[in-house]
């Protein structure tokens, strides 16, 4: 049968075939299913989710992708083709001492037995292209891709909103980082040819199509800033520290005309915070509209607006994001650019009409590299589906 994920811009899928192909090496049979869960990009709608509002990402084509083949003897054996690298987890015994990506896996086998799950051991192969520590979501990819895994060997049935809470709780309760839950619901629930307009309090999800004629263009701007992981949990303590002073249980809830007869409350500094929070909430509704009525010029002026107030209220930004998005707005096809993900580094995501695409991004890396002397990556983005699972491929 005819397996879109398996296909890629004509052919097999690259990685699909590499994790199969080394799994067959070690384990000398063939792994039963294929697993695979993607990274993302946010369109719109930055440090909104863990104040309950909204946001707007896409699942990428870029994934993490595992073999697998059920075990009997309740753990978990698992060769990474990127790091090199193989791990045994006891199912019964998480406490073996792991660092670095195991940690992902012990976070989600500690939360999936929190809520009771009965697993099931299994040995896989696995490898991605979703670029680390980029902003891109490369760790909820991973922890989406283990949910799915033991879901499809411990015979639990695939509920991808139940799999993105699991992640989430494994990202702040096990690995630390008190994230929202963005990237593990995009990772599990997105849908191909869409961004999801996701309202983070209960969790609805309204698929919206991507305007004809248009690209979403991730820009990396090959930066990364350690202490990420601290800034980011110092900025929703900020948050929930304003929304203690304002009355309200999420910042969700505050609208501008009471944050601002409230504002001699608040620090500056919170003020700022809030204030991107609100007028982030709004751009992003304003973009379902605006994506809704074909309007491509409004929904690129959102984005750029969305990143003068991550630069200037929320100050996640640093300066070769900035430099990035502002080589992008002047490069030709530009309808809007701004920073993705947590910020500190890592990419921005820009709109371009398609025509005129590669033009961009040789103007985008020129004027980049005159300002930074650094290369950028350029990802032209295929919204995907959100995390699954496939027969192998029929090899010759
Ligand atoms: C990280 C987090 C998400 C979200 C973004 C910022 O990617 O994991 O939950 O808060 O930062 O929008």
């Amino acid at each position: 049968m005819f397996d879109k994920a398996l296909q890629r811009k004509g052919g097999m899928n690259k990685i699909a075939l590499q994790v199969q192909r080394a799994f067959v090496e070690r384990f000398g049979v063939a792994p039963d299913r294929l697993i695979r869960a993607p990274g993302r990009v946010n369109l719109i709608g930055e440090h909104t989710d863990y104040s309950g509002g909204f946001v707007m990402p896409l699942a990428l084509e870029q994934a993490l992708w595992i073999a697998i083949r059920p075990r009997s003897d309740k753990s978990v054996v698992i060769h990474s083709l990127d790091y090199i690298d193989s791990i045994e987890l006891k199912l019964l015994d998480p406490k073996v001492h792991l660092k670095g990506w195991p940690e992902y896996l012990k976070g989600v086998v500690w939360a999936m037995q929190e809520e009771k799950w009965s697993l099931s051991g299994w040995e896989g192969v696995m490898a991605g292209d979703v670029p680390q520590g980029a902003g891109l979501a490369s760790s909820a990819a991973l922890e989406t891709a283990f949910i799915r895994a033991f879901a499809e060997v411990s015979r639990i049935s695939w509920e991808p909103k139940i799999a993105a809470k699991l992640a989430q709780r494994a990202e702040s309760e096990w690995v630390g980082i008190s994230c929202g839950i963005m990237d593990q619901l995009i990772s599990a629930c997105g849908v191909s040819g869409h961004a999801l307009f996701i309202d983070c309090r209960n969790l609805d999800i309204l698929p919206v199509a991507l305007p004809e004629g248009v690209r979403v263009i991730v820009l990396d701007s090959k930066t990364r800033r350690g202490l990420v992981d601290s800034l980011y949990n110092e900025r929703h303590s900020q948050c929930e520290e304003a929304s203690r002073i304002l009355g309200k249980s999420l910042l969700r809830d505050v609208s501008l005309p009471e944050l601002d007869a409230q504002s001699t409350r608040l620090t500056p500094l919170l003020y700022r915070r809030v204030r991107h929070v609100i007028t982030e909430n709004q751009r992003v509704q304003h973009a379902v509209e605006a994506m809704h009525a074909n309007d491509l010029n409004l929904l690129g002026q959102l984005m750029q607006e969305s990143h003068t107030s991550l630069r200037d209220n929320f100050e996640v930004t640093n300066s070769a994001l900035d430099d990035i998005v502002e080589c992008a707005l002047a490069a030709p096809g530009c309808l809007g650019a701004r920073m993705t993900g947590a910020g500190f580094g890592g990419c921005a995501v820009a709109l371009v009409k398609t025509e005129q695409e590669i033009d961009f991004g040789k103007s985008v890396s020129n004027c980049y590299f005159k300002k930074t002397g650094l290369d950028p990556n350029i990802i032209s983005c295929i919204p995907t589906d959100g995390a699954s699972s496939h027969e192998p491929i029929a090899v010759k």
